[in-house]
């Protein structure tokens, strides 16, 4: 059993306290902390906690209780100064994505992770799907040869869908493109060389930063990402990890991931069209701990068992998504200019 405690009670982090945690066998929580009382308040009054595991203060909950890991679940900004105090703590963390505002903190938690002996994971849950998984493997295995595009578009239309964060900067590339650019790193088994990359606000739109954006995204190893994203489209919604389609040297393999919005879900899907033939779906196995119950499930089994298993969204190995958000931020600032990942590296 893995003692843990969660830190950020709010919008979404009420929602890994109520829906995720506690699906998750090899976690036992001890403790809650948030700095406002009433996120605090709430968990005890809807989730019936006991008030003795609940904290306002993250150094007031380490005096208090013994934990092996903190699960940071708070706004991207609180994510560097909260991550860092647990670290130096002695906790092993699970934060949210993105992992830190800027590269430098990112590389400065995982040199402390690394100091400390802990273990530093990023939430990239979208990577516990399985038709990423299955296209991750599919091209592992080649399937249809050398992968010469990728072409990926994710449409919704967050005026009429409940969207919340308008004034939030990049609201596309460093809130949701995260999870693709993600996405793009593990099935390719690649990482980003350079970027060229456009955004806009469209006129009328309530978006106080640019929600739309189109970028041309070139791998290591020479494949080539068509990209574009639109939290303004009046196109069909798209599932939220977009709808790819991996055009290979013999054939294509077409897939789509969380699918699940206002009340409705249906599962992910993957098919398969050799060149000139029929598309043909795959049937995709379930995973046991899909999602977000995933990554909290991935980083109890590193901490028992000290293995790290393929495609860990490791501190370290998150900071090649986080350069992919940072190098797109400034291609856009710089009307479309080809940024190399190593510039923002640095
Ligand atoms: N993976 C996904 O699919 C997904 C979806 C939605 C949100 N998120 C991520 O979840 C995170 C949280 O988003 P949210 O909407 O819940 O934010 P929020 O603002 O609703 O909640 C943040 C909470 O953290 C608390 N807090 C802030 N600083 C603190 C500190 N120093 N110590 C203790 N508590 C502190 C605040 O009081 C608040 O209750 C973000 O990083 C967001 O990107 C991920």
């Amino acid at each position: 059993m893995v003692k843990a405690i969660q830190v950020g009670l709010g919008h979404w982090g009420f929602s890994w306290t109520k829906d995720v945690i506690p699906k998750v066998p090899n976690i036992h929580m001890v403790g809650y902390v948030d700095s406002n009382p009433e996120a605090t308040k709430r968990v005890q009054s809807e989730l019936g906690i006991e008030e003795k595991r609940l904290f306002n203060g993250l150094d007031e909950a380490a005096q208090a209780i013994e934990a092996d890991l903190a699960i940071c679940t708070l706004r991207t900004e609180a994510h560097y100064p909260v991550v860092k105090r647990c670290l130096e703590l002695g906790f092993n963390v699970l934060v949210e994505k993105p992992f830190a505002s800027t590269i430098a903190q990112a590389k400065e938690l995982v040199a402390l992770a690394k100091q400390q002996g802990r273990v530093l994971m990023v939430s990239q849950n979208y990577r516990f799907q399985p038709a990423p998984i299955a296209a991750a493997e599919l091209i592992g295995a080649q399937k249809f040869g050398p992968v010469n595009l990728v072409s990926i578009e994710f449409r919704r239309h967050a005026p009429s869908q409940g969207y919340r964060y308008w004034d939030m900067p990049d609201p596309l590339l460093a809130d949701m493109s995260i999870h693709h650019f993600d996405l793009m790193r593990m099935v390719l088994n690649d990482n980003a060389k350079r970027v060229s990359c456009r955004t806009w606000n469209p006129v009328g739109s309530p978006f106080g930063h640019h929600p739309i954006g189109v970028a041309t995204i070139e791998f290591e190893r020479g494949t080539i990402v068509s990209y574009r994203g639109s939290w303004m489209s009046s196109g069909p919604a798209t599932p939220w990890a977009g709808e790819w389609t991996m055009d290979c040297s013999e054939g294509e393999i077409i897939w789509t991931s969380r699918d699940n919005f206002m009340g409705q879900s249906r599962p992910d899907r993957l098919s398969l069209r050799e060149r000139d033939k029929e598309l043909e779906p795959v049937e995709l196995a379930p995973i046991e701990l899909p999602d977000r119950t995933g990554t909290l499930g991935a980083i109890a089994k590193v901490i028992e068992t000290g293995s790290i298993p393929a495609r860990f969204s490791s501190g370290e190995d998150n900071i090649h998504s986080l350069a992919l958000v940072q190098a797109t931020i400034l291609s856009a600032s710089r009307s479309g200019e080809w940024v190399e990942i190593e510039e923002v590296m640095q």
